[in-house]
């Protein structure tokens, strides 16, 4: 990418090659009229490829926020970003777009799919921005709606589909350009518990594949699936810990009471 020629691109900070994310003391003030609520204040953090991170903490606690800024869709008040060794608070809005749809798969809590397409045609659109050809765009499109189940489901529109399964498209979406980092703000939130560790066997399945996950939740039961647990509190991380004895999804799908299809 040509941002990476730029000279400021040199002052960055010294680090590891298998660091991906590299957050350093990154502040975030909303001015909001009079007021300006201060919901990041002095967060740093270090991920490194084929890492699962949660993100827990109260509501209000800065976890959208923060995540916002991981995946370049805002940039920080003060402090350093650097994402794959770029300095993403240097970028200009066209460069900040370009890494989102190379580098960044985001997945929301409310699927966010266009309604009067179907599943191919959503999963499809990332691959347009990023110029990819017709042929291969729809190539592509097809294997990532096989990985995540839905090989069968291609020509069905979104009301068509499961809540699971609409969230299974947008992974596939997600994934769709061969991101660096999956970001997930609350993927499992509308979803209820059994189809909440489905899509918790989709990511555990992804990230043995080497992809670096962030992601989300409100829900504990959720969290032990992943690696490594942050927890906000107030704008600033308040504990980061390795999980040490995290189950496999596919293991307690076995457990769970099955729904009526
Ligand atoms: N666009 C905005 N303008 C002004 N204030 C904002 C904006 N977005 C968030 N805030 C404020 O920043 C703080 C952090 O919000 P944020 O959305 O990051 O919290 P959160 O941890 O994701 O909460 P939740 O669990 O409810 O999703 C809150 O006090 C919120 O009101
Ligand atoms: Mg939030």
């Amino acid at each position: 990418m040509a941002t990476t020629s730029q000279p400021d691109m040199k002052a960055t900070i010294k680090q590891d090659h298998e660091t991906i994310i590299l957050v350093r003391e990154v502040h975030k003030y909303y001015e909001l009229g009079e007021t300006r609520v201060h919901a990041l204040r002095g967060v740093s953090i270090e991920i490194k490829r084929g890492e699962f991170v949660t993100i827990m903490g109260a509501s209000g606690s800065g976890k959208s926020t923060f995540m916002n800024i991981l995946g370049c869709l805002d940039k920080p008040s003060a402090g350093r970003y650097l994402l794959e060794n770029i300095e993403v608070s240097s970028l200009s809005k066209k460069e900040l777009a370009a890494i989102r749809n190379h580098k960044i798969g985001f997945v929301f809590q409310g699927f966010n799919l266009l309604a009067r397409t179907t599943a191919l045609e959503n999963v499809e659109l990332p691959t347009l921005y990023a110029r990819i050809s017709k042929a291969e765009g729809e190539k592509r499109s097809r294997e990532a709606l096989a990985l995540v189940g839905l090989g069968d489901r291609v020509a069905h529109f979104p009301s068509q589909l499961s809540g699971g399964q609409q969230q299974r498209v947008a992974i596939a979406r997600a994934l769709v350009n061969r991101p660096s980092i999956l970001l997930a703000d609350e993927p499992t939130g509308n979803l209820d518990s059994r189809t909440s560790v489905e899509i918790m066997d989709i990511f555990q399945n992804l990230n043995d594949e080497g992809l670096t996950i962030v992601l989300v939740t409100h829900e504990p039961d959720i969290a032990r699936f992943a690696k490594r647990s942050i927890q906000f509190r107030d704008g600033r991380i308040h504990r980061d810990e390795r999980i040490q004895t995290r189950p496999r999804a596919s293991e307690v799908i076995q457990n769970l009471p099955k729904l009526e299809d």
